[in-house]
C-alpha cells in the first residue's frame, strides 16, 4: 500500500466502551455518558483516536442494549442526546472520534415498528419483520436454532404467525429484502452521521442478508447489494470509518466487504483465531486446550491474504469474549508480563488495532461462584440448556468463567476504592475481586505497567509508517511455543519474537535474523546469535536495516 491511499483509520487504535461497565456518574450502579466524558483525559493519554461505543440508544436491555427499540434515542440510564453530542464534541477536541454500534439485524421486541407488525397481518410494518406460517403439523416453520439457544422462530398468538430471531425471541429479525426498511434504516444512519460521529460498528452484518426458507442465515447471496447500497445511501463521500463484524467472515469473503474496489466496509472484524480455541460441537462452552501453532496459521493466513488489498481489524477481546491474559496468556503468575506480550504482538501485527476496556491494565476473566453472578443473556439461557440436557452444573460453570460474555462485562477498574471506583452505588454485577492490585490508578504509578507498554506502543503506531505499512513475514511456524514475525517497509524491518509460555523457551534463530538489532519499544538493542533463551513471556522486539 502505497502512503497516497493511506486512510486515517489505517493509523488509529479503537477503544472499545461497553457503557454499562467503564464509568457511573450519578451512582445508579450504571455506566453512563457523563462517566465516558469523565475519562476523556484518560483515553487522549492512552492515545487512542477512536471509541467504539457498544450500544447506547433506547432499549429494554435484554442484551445489554443490543436489542434497540430506539434508534434515535439515548436509552435514559446512559444519559441524553445533549450528553451525547458533548460526548462527541469533548472526544473530537482531543482528537478522538466516535463509532456508533449499528444493530440493524434485529430490533427490540418493544420497537415501534414491532410492536405495530405484530399488532396485525394488515399492520404497514409487518413485512419489516419475518413472519411464517407454521408447518402442516402446526409446529415450527424449520428447524434453524438461535445464537442464544432454542429454535429461532417463536410463535405469535394474535396473528397466527412465527416471527424469526437469529438470537433472543425479544430480538426479531429485520426483513431487509423490504426496501422501505432499508431506507428507513439508511436514514437513521445519516441522522447520526450528520451529528458528528467517526462511523459505524456495524453489529453481525453477515447476518442481514438471511434466507430462512432456504435454511440461510449467514453470508445470503443479497448481502453485499445491501452493503453496497447502504455505502451509496449513507457513507459515500463521507470520511468515515466501518467494521463489521462477521463470525463467519474468511480471507477471502473479507475481500468481498473491505477490497478497494469495493465500495462497502473499512474491515471486518473476523473470528477465525477465536472459534479456533472451541470445542466442535460444544463450542465456546467446552474450551479446547491452547493451541499456538494453530493460532499463528490463523493470524498469518489473514495478514498474508489482506496484505494489499483490504484491511484487517487486530483484537484479542471485546465484550462477547474473554479477556485477553486469561484466554492466551497467564492472569496468575505472569500476568503483567504476558499482558505485555499479547500487546505487543498484536499491535505491530499490520491492521487496526482495538483494545477493549480494562485490557491495557490487565483485567482478567471473574471467578464467578454461582449463576446468581451472571447478567448475561446467552450464558443464563445455555445454563438452563445444559441443565435440561442432564449436563454437570459444576462444568458448566468452568466453561462460562473460561469463555462466557460477562467475564469482560464487569465494572472498569479504576482505583482500589469500593466497586473499583466505578460507581458510589450497587453496581449491576459485581467488580472483580483482583480490583484492589488491578486497576488505572496503580497502574499510572508505574512506569512499567501493562497501561505504560500499551501507550508505547499506541504511540509508536504514530510514528513509525513501518507498523502501518510494513509486509508480514512469519518465521518458526511450527514453534509450538514462540509465535515470531518480521515486518517490512522498504529497507527496514521490525522484529517480534514472542514466548507464549510461563517456562523459559530456547529457540534456534534463523540465520538471516542474526545480528544486532536497535530498540524498537523499551527494550535493549538484542543482539541475536544462533540461539536465544526466552524468558516466561518474553517478547524479544527491535528495528533493523534490513529487508524480508
Ligand atoms: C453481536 C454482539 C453481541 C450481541 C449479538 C446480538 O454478536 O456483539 O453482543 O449479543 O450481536 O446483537
Ligand atoms: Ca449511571
Amino acid at each position: 500500500m502505497t502512503q497516497t491511499t493511506r486512510h486515517w483509520w489505517q493509523s488509529a487504535t479503537v477503544y472499545q466502551i461497553y457503557p454499562r461497565s467503564f464509568a457511573d456518574s450519578n451512582g445508579d450502579g450504571i455506566g453512563d455518558i457523563p462517566g465516558i466524558i469523565g475519562k476523556l483525559d484518560y483515553l487522549r493519554e492512552l492515545g487512542i483516536g477512536v471509541i467504539w461505543l457498544s450500544p447506547i440508544c433506547a432499549s429494554p436491555m435484554r442484551d445489554n442494549g443490543y436489542d434497540i427499540a430506539d434508534y434515535q434515542a439515548i436509552a435514559p440510564m446512559f444519559g441524553t442526546l445533549d450528553d451525547f453530542d458533548r460526548l462527541v464534541a469533548e472526544a473530537k477536541a482531543r482528537g478522538i472520534g466516535i463509532l456508533l454500534d449499528l444493530v440493524v439485524n434485529h430490533t427490540s421486541d418493544q420497537h415501534r415498528w414491532f410492536l405495530d407488525a405484530r399488532s396485525s397481518r394488515e399492520s404497514r410494518y409487518r413485512d419489516y419483520y419475518v413472519w411464517r406460517d407454521p408447518a402442516p403439523d402446526g409446529g415450527l416453520p424449520n428447524d434453524i436454532q438461535s445464537t442464544f439457544g432454542g429454535p429461532a422462530w417463536t410463535l405469535d398468538p394474535v396473528t397466527g404467525q412465527y416471527w424469526f430471531h437469529q438470537f433472543a425471541p425479544e430480538q426479531p429479525d429485520l426483513n431487509w429484502g423490504n426496501p422501505e426498511l432499508r431506507a428507513d434504516i439508511y436514514r437513521m444512519m445519516n441522522w447520526w452521521l450528520d451529528r458528528g460521529i467517526a462511523g459505524f460498528r456495524m453489529d453481525v452484518i453477515n447476518l442481514i442478508a438471511k434466507e430462512p426458507d432456504r435454511g440461510i442465515t449467514a453470508d445470503g447471496p443479497k448481502l453485499h447489494d445491501y452493503i453496497q447500497e447502504m455505502h451509496r445511501e449513507t457513507l459515500a463521500g463521507r470520511d468515515v470509518m466501518t467494521v463489521g463484524e462477521s463470525w463467519s467472515a474468511t480471507p477471502a469473503t473479507a475481500l468481498l466487504y473491505s477490497g478497494r474496489d469495493r465500495a462497502e466496509l473499512s474491515m471486518v472484524f473476523q473470528f477465525e483465531h477465536v472459534m479456533q480455541q472451541w470445542h466442535e460441537t460444544w463450542g465456546k462452552w467446552q474450551p479446547k486446550p491452547f493451541d499456538l501453532v494453530a493460532l499463528k496459521r490463523v493470524i498469518g493466513r489473514w495478514q498474508t491474504a489482506l496484505a494489499d488489498d483490504g484491511w484487517n481489524s487486530l483484537f484479542w477481546g471485546n465484550h462477547d469474549l474473554p479477556r485477553a491474559v486469561s484466554k492466551y496468556g497467564d492472569d496468575k503468575r505472569y500476568r503483567v508480563e504476558s499482558a505485555r506480550m499479547l500487546a505487543t504482538v498484536l499491535h505491530l501485527l499490520k491492521g487496526t488495532p482495538y483494545v477493549y476496556q480494562g485490557e491495557e491494565i490487565g483485567m482478567t476473566n471473574v471467578p464467578f461462584s454461582s449463576i446468581e453472578q451472571y447478567r448475561d443473556i446467552e450464558t443464563l439461557n445455555m445454563h438452563r440448556l445444559h441443565l435440561e440436557a442432564g449436563l454437570p452444573e459444576a462444568d458448566f460453570i468452568t466453561g462460562a468463567n473460561e469463555n462466557g460474555r460477562d467475564n469482560s462485562r464487569t465494572p472498569m477498574q479504576w482505583n482500589d476504592a469500593a466497586h473499583a471506583g466505578f460507581t458510589t452505588g450497587t453496581p449491576w454485577i459485581e467488580a472483580n475481586p483482583n480490583y484492589e492490585r488491578i486497576n488505572v490508578a496503580a497502574a499510572e504509578a508505574d512506569p512499567e505497567s501493562i497501561l505504560a507498554h500499551y501507550r508505547r506502543l499506541i504511540a509508536l503506531r504514530r510514528t513509525l509508517p513501518l507498523v502501518i505499512d510494513g509486509r508480514y513475514t512469519p518465521w518458526l511456524e511450527a514453534h509450538p511455543e514462540v509465535f515470531a514475525y518480521t515486518r517490512t517497509l522498504g529497507t527496514q524491518s521490525l522484529l517480534v519474537i514472542a514466548n507464549f509460555t510461563a517456562r523459559d523457551v530456547t529457540i534456534d534463530i534463523p540465520a538471516a535474523l542474526r545480528g544486532d538489532w536497535q530498540p524498537l519499544l523499551d527494550a535493549a538493542p538484542a543482539l541475536l546469535r544462533e540461539r536465544a533463551t526466552l524468558a516466561p513471556f518474553e517478547v524479544i522486539t527491535g528495528l533493523a536495516d534490513r529487508s524480508f
